[in-house]
């Protein structure tokens, strides 16, 4: 598991002000009591914090000076900028690929870098081990049968008061347990759309996603989506005067690729803006406890009134991938996603639910979040570094607030589903961009996948993989 230690917090806290350029290379940090009384913490806390930036390469001792902001021997990569995808409806296809990609996933020797899977490292192993294990001694006869929808009663009472940080004020009955959140995902497109129908979507979108509204034969609206504040509103309510959209589906906190989270205000407006249109919202929030900074982002479901918002997550990204346990607070589809659960796979795993409702009754699970928070900041600014060293000149890089990928746009010429299979013959796993669009949009970018501890190996791998992208090799 990795460490939560205060002073890498405090590190953190240091290298978001630097980030956000309080201080500019070149300007000297406060001294070591002053930060100590700014953060709360000891001196040595704050010692121990700017040895690890130093270690980073963000700052540098000057004898009998203190530390000074580094300037970057490499520039920071800029922010790509706002998609601009066709903006009418088409049937998603070619999406074949990404099989082999979550495949490379499960090979022990790749370096993984394409699916978004964190590392075992990252994921609270043990403690899972120990809450499967006594679930499986106090579960008795009711392991040996199934949990119909709408599932745990015990794990819907902790999932819904953990859902207040998220602003949703919520009864356990109106959760259905599901079978992670693609599940969820489709569970809610079956129940609001119909094979033709439109859905929109942001763009780049999450690949799972998109084979979803594949497989259900519907068609894709790609709107275009800022790096920084998500979808723009002001294109969603062009496309929904222009074409007969029958859903809309968004990652509003930290999504997948760009790791943006839509500002309060637009999420109120856009939840107002489907409601007018009478247009169902499904949120996937799978992200949403893994901000760097800050209190917990509001789940669009914080703004429904009107019972319209279709809410999907997992602890997939959280506590475990492999137990397969997620949920949907589907609103004023309630009837149907239990009915359509109970079709599709009958109920979600008994023993499963069990260990994931121990692990929250038993605590734990707060103090895992601010412990991995921590180490993904830490991993993007570390990849994100390396990607500034070793990918050729003009690479954009997304800034994510949370979660583990970065998107990065590479020069025009680049073609990122040759890089991802010339990737693929030296076992490094990358994700290439036009899978994460219907329209085979962004040839030229890729998405990375930072929850993978920070070794030589990766290291190598990433310079391996910016001179491939350099020069084709
Ligand atoms: C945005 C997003 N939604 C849904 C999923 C699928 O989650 P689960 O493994 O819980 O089915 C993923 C996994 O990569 C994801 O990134």
């Amino acid at each position: 598991m990795v460490a939560d230690r205060l002073y890498e917090r405090v590190a953190r806290r240091l290298a978001e002000q630097i980030d956000q350029e309080l201080y500019r290379p070149g300007d000297r940090l406060p001294g070591v009591r002053r930060l100590a009384r700014q953060f709360g913490v000891s001196i040595s806390t704050v010692v121990q914090a700017q040895r690890l930036l130093e270690d980073e390469g963000r700052i540098e001792a000057r004898p009998r000076s203190g530390y000074y902001v580094r300037a970057q021997a490499w520039p920071r990569p800029r922010p790509p900028s706002i998609s601009r995808p066709p903006v009418r409806p088409v049937p998603v296809t070619g999406q074949e690929l990404v099989l082999r990609l979550v495949q490379a996933a499960n090979e022990p020797d790749f370096v993984q870098l394409g699916a978004a899977v964190p590392a075992p490292e990252f994921l609270p192993t043990r403690a899972i081990q120990r809450a499967l294990a006594a679930a499986a001694r106090s579960g008795g006869a009711s392991l040996a049968t199934y949990q119909f929808p709408p599932g745990s009663p015990e794990l819907r009472r902790q999932i819904a008061r953990r859902m207040a940080d998220a602003g949703c004020r919520l009864a356990p009955d109106e959760i259905v347990i599901t079978s992670g959140c693609q599940e969820a995902l489709v569970l809610a497109l079956r129940a609001v759309a119909a094979p033709g129908d439109v859905v929109a979507i942001e763009s780049p979108s999450f690949y799972g996603l998109l084979q979803a509204i594949e497989s259900l034969g519907l068609k894709a609206l790609e709107i275009p989506t800022d790096p920084a504040s998500g979808i723009s509103l002001e294109a969603l309510e062009l496309a929904l005067e222009k074409w007969p959209v029958r859903a809309c589906v968004l990652t509003a906190n930290f999504s997948n690729p760009l790791g943006c989270v839509m500002p309060e205000a637009r999420k109120q407006a856009l939840v107002t803006l489907l409601a007018r249109h009478g247009i169902p919202l499904i949120e996937d929030d799978i992200y949403g406890d893994l901000g760097f900074a800050g209190g917990r982002p509001k789940a669009l479901r914080a703004f429904d009134e009107a019972g319209g918002v279709l809410y999907c997550a997992s602890f997939s990204k959280t506590l475990s991938p492999g137990l397969r346990v997620g949920w949907m607070v589907p609103g004023r589809w309630r009837e149907q996603v239990e009915y359509l659960k109970y079709v599709t796979s009958l109920a979600a795993p008994t023993l499963s639910q069990r260990a994931v409702a121990g692990f929250l009754h038993h605590g734990g699970y707060d103090r895992h979040l601010r412990q991995v928070r921590s180490a993904y900041a830490r991993q993007v600014a570390l990849v994100t570094r390396a990607v500034g060293k070793y990918f050729p000149e003009g690479t954009r890089v997304t800034r994510p607030r949370g979660g583990f990928v970065i998107w990065l746009q590479l020069p025009d010429k680049t073609d990122a589903l040759g890089l991802c299979r010339r990737a693929l013959e030296r076992r490094i796993s990358i994700a290439p961009g036009p899978v994460f669009s219907a329209s085979g949009k962004y040839r030229n970018c890729i998405r990375l996948n930072c929850a993978q501890p920070w070794n030589d190996v990766l290291d190598r791998a990433l310079m391996t993989l910016g001179r491939m992208a350099g020069d084709g090799s």
